[in-house]
């Protein structure tokens, strides 16, 4: 969002660019009608409508239909609304692709090292494969054969060889359509062609990820069949949940056995149209894995939609345990050595296409760091390049060391795993930069005695290399959105590497990408998806969405927390990483199995005294299970004496809940399932007022060893009494059309005025009413304890997520008032008013006033 752009025209700025929704288009949900019996009807009312999107008539899921309303008053929308055909009439709201947040695009790749082992290691050492259990899944054979997935993205290169090369029924991307053209942007009309080819990348990384069959590298499920939904344009910006709504509906109907999304937006409440889709299609047996959203940075309470539906598997991103680094192909050459391809990054300056004779000082046994300048004995150094290990001193002072002896090409070793772009000034220097096991190979070749010489050549091809990440490599990647949802509700479910993942990417821009986010990490989990359904339909067994979901999170590993530059000695908090880290093989193999995915015990007011669960082995043998605890960090979701958001990392605390398990030792017989139950006492010594969320996982062992582990977590407050406004910033606050702040009593206008409100809670209802101050008799609405002359138009506003730090809502008046919900809206005479705002608290009744946050504005002359 940025409203920044907008605010000189705030006395015209809707509140809906503050929502993310689209001005004046809608989504009806209708019964009994289709989309052109809608717009007959309309046509006949004379409300000027023009028709976005049949939102699938065929299915039994969702009936219903998207359109502009050329005028979009109060009047045509209750007119709409009182229609039996209408079941809801709601907005359109923008989603985004889950965006990667680190890029790395790689042109004409020659060649991807160490992706694969050699003939003779196992099947599929790809490390993000090894990472989550895949490569054993491969060795057994599984590849997903015979399983449909639709990815509903940006579409899918797939003339990429590693993708098939073509689109249609026999080729690997089957099925799909383009649902919006290239020009769509969120904002305009949908024009939908049926050839889903990817002209943005997004969508061919995370297919990539699921399918491919490259020469250097697989995917999960490398056999699967897959559908390409297009549902952004390109450059791809936004899409309306009326798109993803109607693409969801078509990948059910065209029989997709699971339906993955990479897409989300603030959100955390069940109630958005695309999430309720998303639940009717899971219940109508269809699996759906939703990216959990990569704005880790906002802390807790900031989960994404539709991965926030009921239903919807969750997912957050893990860094990969090696990170690809794109370099540039050079070759060395010595006595012993003839020719060898290196990769390099290239900084300030070109080498050319030439060779030079490495000059390598060496001090103490290392490459010198050239800090206290270059040997007094290295000569001129013109012709040569001077090779100098990083750390110590800056970039500028090796490269001005390299220049005082006449270097012009100075190539960088690294001190820390990969390699980066360096940037120096230092006059006529070209500088690059290798990783630390090139430098060591060549700091050998010199205690042989060998002289090195290096070629380079200007029209170098790329290369990947995978390097160790020991900085955050293995942990959950920092941008994974955090739970719970505003219902209590955990996501994510589970978490998959995501973060610095190579894939395929659109030829045009190169045909290889690395990129990290939650949205790399979902394809993962769908890939698996589509291994365990291949294996159950050998088995003859048909599968719930239920299974899986449970399945997935149950078998995950849980993982230290890391805060993006270390890893510590506790567990991160289940609010942010649900199950931990997925666990394909044991996912595929568990002879254990549960019918929770998650124990929510939900805030302290709605505590759950006891939650219970039911143990089934699945095995040939009676099992005795052994039940234990194991405790993640307890977070707070506030800052200190404030009620304002903690940004990440939030403070975290190793205080417990106290866990009994009855009985938490059980012998269970093959095929038979038994009872357990779990009862918690909250974690002692906490800040409630910080709203703490804990958690941590129910342990299964038998045989000594763990069978699954089942997440629980809760919130240590009553959520009723946390603020949900933002009064600490001075929220809500009157403005002006010119965006001052109209503080004093009486002030006159003759613009409306706005109202600027900010939530550092979700609140499911906000509304803001209008009290006639010069003629209280004309206030003939009562709204709890005012009495008002109703309502502002376009209010109450629902199910409204908190705003990132620094962003507000506005309401910009239109100098008319809406008597009842849905009434037309009338003009309000000159004369002395106030706003009146509420939010609903969390848990909060809608219609019990005293669970509202209440807030009066100023008095205003209004004269129009
Ligand atoms: C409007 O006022 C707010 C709050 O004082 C400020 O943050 C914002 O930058 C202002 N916008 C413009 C366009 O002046
Ligand atoms: C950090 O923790 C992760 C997850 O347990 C592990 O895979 C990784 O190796 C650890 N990194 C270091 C440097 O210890
Ligand atoms: C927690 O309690 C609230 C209030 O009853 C309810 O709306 C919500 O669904 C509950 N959440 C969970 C996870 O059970
Ligand atoms: C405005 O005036 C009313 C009535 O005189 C008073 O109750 C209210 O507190 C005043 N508000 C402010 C912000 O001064």
């Amino acid at each position: 969002m940025h409203l920044k752009a907008f605010l000189t025209f705030v006395g015209l700025l809707s509140p809906a660019l503050a929502q993310r929704i689209v001005p004046g288009a809608y989504i009806a949900e209708i019964k009994g009608t289709n989309s052109n019996g809608f717009m007959n009807k309309a046509r006949t009312h004379g409300i000027k409508v023009r028709h976005r999107m049949t939102l699938n008539q065929e299915t039994s899921i969702f009936n219903g239909i998207s359109f502009d309303l050329e005028d979009d008053t109060p009047e045509n929308r209750a007119k709409i609304n009182s229609w039996g055909e209408v079941v809801e009439l709601s907005p359109v709201r923008l989603y985004d692709a889950a965006a990667p947040v680190a890029k790395q695009v790689t042109r004409d790749v020659a060649r991807l090292i160490s992706k694969r082992a050699a003939a003779g290691g196992p099947l599929d050492a790809y490390p993000p494969h090894v990472q989550g259990g895949v490569d054993r899944l491969h060795a057994e054979g599984l590849s997903g054969k015979g399983i449909k997935i639709a990815v509903i993205d940006t579409g899918i290169d797939y003339n990429h060889p590693s993708l098939g090369g073509k689109f249609g029924p026999g080729n690997k991307v089957a099925f799909g359509t383009d649902l919006v053209g290239d020009r769509y942007d969120g904002q305009n009309t949908p024009v939908p062609d049926n050839d889903p080819v990817d002209c943005a990348g997004h969508g061919t990384h995370v297919a990539g990820i699921i399918a491919a069959v490259d020469k250097d590298f697989i995917g999960v499920a490398p056999e699967v069949t897959l559908g390409a939904y297009k549902v952004f344009g390109c450059p791809a910006a936004s899409t309306g949940n009326d798109v993803l709504i109607s693409a969801f509906l078509q990948a059910q109907a065209d029989g997709a056995d699971l339906i993955t999304a990479s897409i989300g937006g603030p959100s955390g409440w069940t109630e958005d149209p695309w999430a309720k889709v998303v639940t009717r299609i899971v219940e109508a047996g269809t699996p759906c894995s939703i990216a959990a959203g990569n704005e880790g940075a906002e802390g807790l309470f900031y989960a994404s939609g539709a991965a926030d539906a009921i239903g919807a598997i969750g997912v957050g991103s893990v860094n990969n345990l090696n990170s690809p680094v794109v370099l540039t192909a050079a070759k060395f050459s010595s006595a012993s050595i003839n020719g060898k391809e290196f990769g390099y990054t290239p900084g300030t300056g070109s080498f050319g296409t030439k060779t030079y004779e490495l000059y390598i000082p060496v001090v103490d046994g290392q490459i010198t760091d050239a800090c206290a300048g270059l040997p007094a004995d290295a000569g001129d150094l013109k012709d040569k390049m001077v090779v100098i290990r990083r750390g110590t001193c800056t970039f500028e002072s090796k490269a001005q060391a390299a220049a005082a002896k006449g270097a012009k090409n100075v190539m960088l070793v690294n001190n820390v795993p990969g390699a980066v772009d360096v940037t120096v000034t230092a006059p006529g220097v070209s500088v690059g930069m290798v990783i630390p096991e090139t430098g060591a190979e060549w700091l050998k070749l010199v205690g042989q005695k060998e002289t090195i010489s290096v070629s380079f050549d200007e029209e170098a091809t790329s290369i990947i290399t995978a390097v160790p990440n020991p900085i955050n490599g293995g942990t959950m990647s920092v941008f994974t959105s955090w739970g719970p949802t505003n219902e209590m509700y955990q996501r994510p479910h589970i978490s998959a590497p995501g973060g610095n993942i190579l894939s395929t990417y659109p030829l045009a821009f190169g045909g290889y990408a690395v990129l990290s986010g939650t949205s790399m990490a979902t394809p993962y989990v769908a890939g698996v998806i589509g291994l365990y359904l291949q294996k159950a339909k050998a088995e003859g067994r048909k599968v719930t969405p239920a299974e899986l979901r449970i399945g997935l999170t149950t078998t995950g590993r849980p993982l230290v927390f890391n805060d993006g530059a270390k890893n510590s000695t506790f567990l991160a908090p289940v609010a942010q990483q649900g199950g931990g880290i997925v666990d394909a093989y044991k996912f595929l193999h568990s002879k254990t199995s549960v019918d929770t995915d998650l124990l929510e015990f939900n805030d302290t007011q709605h505590f759950r005294e006891s939650m219970s669960f039911k143990i089934t082995n699945n095995g040939d043998k009676q099992a005795t299970y052994k039940l234990t605890d194991i405790a993640g960090a307890t977070a707070y979701t506030t800052q200190e004496g404030s009620t304002l958001p903690q940004a990440f990392p939030p403070t975290m605390l190793e205080s417990y809940a106290d866990v009994k398990i009855v009985p938490n030792v059980l012998t269970i017989k093959p095929g038979q399932s038994k009872r357990v139950v779990v009862r918690l006492t909250l974690p002692a010594g906490l800040d409630a007022a910080r709203i703490p969320v804990y958690g941590g996982w129910i342990n299964i062992a038998s045989n000594g060893q763990d069978r699954l582990k089942i997440p629980y977590m809760g919130v240590a407050t009553a959520m009723k009494k946390a603020t949900v406004t933002n009064f600490e910033e001075g929220y809500p606050v009157l403005l002006n059309y010119r965006n001052e702040s109209i503080p004093v009593n009486g002030t006159q206008v003759t613009r409306p005025p706005v109202l600027a409100w900010a939530l550092v809670l979700g609140s499911a209802v906000v509304r803001v009413d209008i009290v006639c101050v010069s003629n209280p008799a004309a206030n003939d609405v009562p709204v709890f304890t005012d009495n008002t002359i109703g309502s502002f138009p376009t209010y109450p506003n629902y199910w409204s997520p908190r705003n990132p730090v620094g962003e507000r809502y506005l309401a910009a008046w239109n100098g008319r008032v809406v008597k009842q919900e849905g009434d037309p809206s009338i003009k309000v005479p000159a004369g002395v008013y106030k706003f009146v705002y509420r939010a609903l608290k969390t848990t909060g009744r809608k219609h019990s006033g005293r669970d509202y946050e209440r807030w009066e504005s100023p008095n205003f002359v209004w004269s129009p």
